[in-house]
């Protein structure tokens, strides 16, 4: 199985790249941590953990971590998450106990008790405490398997003209992390917003009849109605699932080798993934861009993982 530790604010979508890596056989996930971005700290914490209890999670430690950006005020989403940060069903109350250790920790120690290159980080909010824990401890860097994270969009943003929400809400941080030479993999907007959950897919989860897939329909009315106000989308777009299907199976998307860097003094470009699409790329480029989805085969990636909560 491929070992992850999802660091995630959720959120709709967080919540539903944790029950696709939770129900998905070749995940072995290790730890959920959180970080400040769709709502405050304690918001998305104590969410991770309501969805923890709405899918019988156990045995997996959940970590909470930064509350603010490196250097930023802090920013939230209530106009696509809602006050909550994952409003639409009625959240079950957690059972299950934080870790009293601070997300990066954790992060930390599970990366360095583990063998080489065996653990994947996937980060699917703010790149905070990513970012901190290669500071604190960077040894950590060579060990990882690879970085595959939601942010950024190579053509596309929606925090700004160009700029994707959990890159700019602590651009620092994401600086840090796509110039540390990981391997990384940018699953942004480009990618993202053709995973959008239309009518035929809502009917696909629906089908699968359990409490949990009804929690995911909930959500997704919620998330689609605000997606509709907010940015005109006539289905929304299910952005971090994807960098965990990206982990189960790499066909499911194809990617394209470029470098990456973040923009942290533009004016109006502040939060950029800024990718080089010149040709070649260099040798020691470590970073690539997620470019096509396979639509269907996301979709029953979901689905499937579904199933399998029982
Ligand atoms: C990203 O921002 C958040 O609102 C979502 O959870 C996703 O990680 C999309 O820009
Ligand atoms: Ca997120």
């Amino acid at each position: 199985a491929k070992k992850i530790i999802l660091d995630c604010d959720p959120g709709h979508d967080d919540a539903i790249a944790l029950l696709l890596a939770y129900g998905n056989p070749e995940i072995d996930l290790l730890a959920v941590t959180t970080v400040a971005g769709n709502q405050t700290l304690e918001k998305v914490t104590h969410n991770a953990l309501a969805v923890a209890e709405m899918a019988k999670i156990q045995g997996i430690p959940f970590a909470a971590g930064a509350s603010r950006p490196l250097v930023r005020e802090i920013e939230v989403a209530p106009d696509i998450h809602g006050d909550s940060g994952l409003d639409g069903p009625k959240l079950p109350e957690p059972t299950l106990m934080l870790e009293s250790c601070h997300a990066v920790e954790l992060i930390i120690k599970l990366i360095m008790s583990h063998p080489p290159k065996t653990i994947t980080l996937v980060p699917t909010g703010a790149l905070t405490n990513i970012a901190l824990a290669a500071r604190l401890e960077p040894r950590i860097v060579e060990r990882v398997k690879e970085v595959v994270l939601m942010g950024g969009g190579y053509h596309v943003g929606n925090w700004s003209a160009v700029a994707e929400f959990n890159i700019k809400i602590d651009p620092e941080a994401a600086h840090i992390v796509f110039n540390e030479k990981w391997p990384l993999t940018m699953v942004g907007l480009d990618l993202t917003h053709q995973a959008l959950a239309t009518p035929d897919i809502v009917a696909n989860i629906t089908e699968v009849g359990t409490d949990c897939s009804q929690f995911v329909i909930e959500l997704l009315a919620f998330f689609g109605r605000m997606y509709k106000q907010a940015q005109g989308f006539d289905a929304p777009p299910v952005h971090d699932p994807c960098a965990v299907a990206y982990v189960i199976d790499p066909t499911v998307m194809t990617t394209q080798r470029v470098p990456v860097d973040i923009e942290l003094t533009g004016t109006l470009t502040l939060g950029m993934t800024v990718a080089d699409f010149r040709h070649p790329a260099p040798d020691d480029c470590h970073t690539q861009v997620a470019v096509k989805l396979d639509h269907a085969k996301f979709w029953q990636l979901v689905v499937d993982a579904l199933k399998n909560i029982r």
